[in-house]
């Protein structure tokens, strides 16, 4: 079976229910399709159906009678890539029914063929009466789980519409040019040069901002590894480092290698790369050979340094913390079906360990870099201020580049969208020499 919409709902409905990330259901299915135009389809279909989710699901509630979510998951999967292709992405209608409906045959359930196109036919008929239903619940409207527009409202009661917002609108690509290899004028004249709309980022020393997105892996330079695609706010690190040649420095949460990789391009280090996920390490391999680029890549879990570490000092520690991703849902729309209320609680309690255990390998007059991706102060500024409270010779500087988000604690945070950039948060912590 090769339809891409049938496709499209079998992958959304594993992201659904399977638990399964966007990234690893749509490269399960994208071998199965030979057609660039199908693979498009399928990822946008995937993509919006995740981001879109709990707003059609809502919407086929009141669309039909007897709940198929239950009986015929993929199905009702596939009615919601159907809205998606009416409401979202604004197909022909022509074109998104019969095609909805020709899914439904490939996905072997003929009998429900008329109840699709039905279904579909009713959406564009009654359009408006069903948007304004949802219209007057925020999450609903814009397809966020209950619990994270609670949050928000607590956390962000004047920014919150924005956040939202922003988490459902696109995102333009950004690269970080290889300073070993290119620089980022070069490499915008290169991607002019082969027609793709490029420029250099404003303030941002290292990235370059492309219009449209596109398979990268295609882009002049990306073999010979002139580039790689990372997020403006998530370009802050080395500045904020303060690196020079021969440190050593330890990313204790390095993979997929996007910070030490630029950390690398910058500077001769002595670099640890660590991260706990050793399946993840591989490819942080693979790119930094593409990048012309050496360090120590290893297994091991931060919070455990006698299993890993041979203890010498390392004079800097980036930690970029697992947390809850609330800063980057416009690129990882999965992350709104995936995160639960309880996460947050797990992830503060995990990154104040963290703190706690990577202090001691850091020598005195040393540098740790605190960063998340997460727009929720419970991880960000509180992290940094309960920390600063219980560690003595630990302080706070003010470094991270105003132009950056906004104060936050003794860091800086940034919103989703804000400057064109992810949701991410920074703090500087010196250690008393
Ligand atoms: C936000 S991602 C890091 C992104 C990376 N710094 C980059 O710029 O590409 C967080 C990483 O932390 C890793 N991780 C989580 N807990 C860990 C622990 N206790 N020790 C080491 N790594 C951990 C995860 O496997 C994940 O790869």
């Amino acid at each position: 079976m090769n339809d891409a919409r049938a496709l499209a709902a079998q992958a959304l409905d594993q992201v659904v229910r399977g638990g399964v990330s966007l990234r690893s259901a749509f490269t399960e299915v994208a071998p199965r399709l030979a057609d660039p135009r199908d693979r498009a389809l399928v990822s946008a279909l995937l993509h919006e159906g995740a981001r879109w989710w709990l707003r059609y699901d809502a919407v086929l509630g009141r669309l039909l009678q007897k709940p198929l979510r239950g009986r015929e998951p993929v199905v009702h999967a596939l009615l919601v890539v159907g809205l998606v292709q009416l409401a979202v992405l604004g197909l022909p209608e022509y074109a998104a029914v019969a095609g909805t409906v020709e899914a439904v045959r490939a996905l072997k359930r003929p009998q429900l063929a008329g109840l699709v196109n039905a279904v579909l036919r009713r959406f564009l008929r009654e359009r408006a009466v069903l948007d304004a239903a949802v219209a007057a619940d925020r999450a609903l409207a814009t397809a966020h789980p209950p619990w994270l527009v609670q949050q928000l409202a607590q956390d962000w009661p004047d920014d919150i519409d924005a956040i939202l917002a922003a988490n459902n609108a696109p995102a333009a690509l950004v690269l970080r040019a290889n300073r070993r290899r290119t620089t980022p004028a070069a490499l915008v004249a290169r991607l002019l040069d082969a027609g793709h709309a490029a420029a250099v980022h404003a303030w941002l020393p290292d990235a370059v901002v492309l219009d449209d997105s596109t398979d990268v892996t295609r882009l002049p330079g990306y073999a010979q590894g002139e580039f790689s695609v990372q997020d403006g706010a998530a370009q802050l690190a080395p500045d904020l480092l303060d690196l020079r040649d021969g440190l050593r420095v330890l990313d204790a949460c390095a993979a997929p290698g996007g910070k030490s990789a630029h950390c690398l391009e910058r500077h001769a280090l002595d670099l640890l790369a660590l991260d706990r996920d050793a399946q993840r390490l591989e490819p942080m391999r693979d790119n930094f050979a593409r990048l012309g680029l050496n360090a120590t890549i290893a297994a091991g879990d931060a919070a455990d340094a006698a299993s890993w570490w041979d203890g010498r000092a390392f004079d800097r520690i980036l930690l970029d913390a697992p947390c809850s991703a609330t800063g980057v849902i416009r690129r990882q729309p999965d992350i709104r079906l995936h995160r639960r209320a309880g996460d947050i609680e797990r992830a503060a309690a995990e990154q104040a360990q963290l703190l706690d255990r990577l202090w001691p390998l850091l020598r005195p007059g040393g540098r740790l870099v605190y960063a998340t991706c997460s727009v929720l102060p419970r991880e960000n500024a509180g992290q940094i201020a309960t920390f600063l409270a219980r560690t003595p010779d630990a302080q706070a500087r003010d470094l991270v580049p105003a132009r950056f988000g906004r104060a936050a604690g003794s860091g800086r945070q940034n919103l989703p969208g804000v400057d064109g950039m992810d949701g991410f948060f920074y703090a500087v912590v010196d250690k008393a020499a």
